[in-house]
């Protein structure tokens, strides 16, 4: 099995992070949901984070949902609490998000890291990334773009034709995301790419809450029931939806109404908003609007453990 399907990374069953789950060598659906479950309990046990404090948090859903629209808002909304915030674009395809938080430019990817991978560095990965435990200061100043107290960082993007699959990527972000340690004061916001493949390949395993964004579409609400599912199979432990481009309190309550009979706590909603709507397709950063108003009372709650 390669490297990706295996959730602790090995290669092999007999080496040093195999837990022996047996998923690699599952072939019935019941022998997969077993191994799932064993995967599931050694995460949930080993966990590095505390369950009600949401430190670190994945945003999902489908494509054009909302996902790096809400990123930035509540990045911006979570440094202006005095948070420090990191933001990391797992998305090898949009091109925008730094722009979308008032950043000049992008950094100089992570994936660049990887020997062999990148066309301008074939040297060894650095001590930084070999070590098991990364800190916000271990990471040089070349790999993020900050503005007062919001750092951002990013996988790297898929640019020209016949470049190969986004997997190797894939691995560095769930390994980053799992040695990355934060401080009291810090917060991890990660853009991840549509649908539910960062799922079957494990990047989330260690993140503590998965936001996942629904707009008012029958896809959005199934990939959400989707997602929700497979959070809870590789042990995250909080996983809410935050409505996205409510156009009423009429929908916002059926979408409600849909999301309770999954299962699916809600944080709250945004409203369709002309301003985030204009500046997205301009090109400029988010700045003051309702949508902010609305992500604030969002963070609020989620400050609140809810
Ligand atoms: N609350 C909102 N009101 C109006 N337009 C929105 C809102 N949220 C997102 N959009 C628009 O939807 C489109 C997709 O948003 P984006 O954040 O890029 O989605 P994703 O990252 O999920 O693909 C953009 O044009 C954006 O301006
Ligand atoms: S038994 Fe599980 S942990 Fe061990 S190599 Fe196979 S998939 Fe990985
Ligand atoms: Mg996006």
């Amino acid at each position: 099995m390669g490297l990706f399907h295996c959730p602790m990374g090995s290669i092999y069953r007999d080496d040093d992070p195999c837990i022996d789950c047996g998923l690699c060598e599952a072939i019935t659906k019941e022998d997969k949901i077993k191994a799932t479950e064993i995967i599931r309990e050694y995460l949930r046990s080993h966990t590095k984070t505390i369950n009600s404090v949401s430190k670190k948090m994945t945003i999902c859903g489908k494509g054009g949902v909302g996902k790096s629209t809400f990123i930035t808002l509540i990045s911006n909304v979570l440094s202006e609490l005095g948070y420090s915030v990191l933001v990391l674009d797992t998305d090898e395809s949009n091109p925008g998000l730094y722009r979308m938080l008032g950043l000049d430019k992008e950094p100089k990817p992570l994936k660049n890291v990887l020997r062999g991978r990148s066309t301008d560095d074939s040297s060894p990965p650095p001590e930084w990334l070999l070590n098991n435990e990364i800190t916000t200061s271990d990471i040089p100043e070349e790999f993020f773009v900050e503005k007062s107290n919001l750092k951002f960082l990013s996988i790297g993007k898929i640019i020209d034709p016949f470049e190969g699959c986004a997997c190797s990527m894939a691995d560095v972000a769930r390994n980053f995301l799992d040695k990355l340690v934060l401080q009291e004061n810090e917060r991890l916001i990660v853009d991840m790419e549509a649908g539910v493949e960062s799922f079957g390949r494990g990047v989330e395993r260690s993140v503590d809450t998965v936001l996942i964004i629904v707009e008012p579409s029958f896809e959005s609400i199934a990939l959400a029931e989707k997602i929700s599912y497979m959070a809870d199979g590789i042990g995250v432990n909080k996983v809410r939806a935050v409505l996205n481009k409510i156009p009423s309190k009429d929908i916002e309550v059926k979408i409600q109404d849909k999301l309770s009979g999954l299962n699916i706590k809600s944080l709250g909603s945004i409203y369709f908003n002309l301003q985030v709507n204009e500046a997205s397709f301009e090109g400029h950063a988010l700045g003051e609007s309702e949508a902010k108003d609305n992500v604030k009372d969002i963070v609020r709650s989620l400050l609140n453990g809810e």
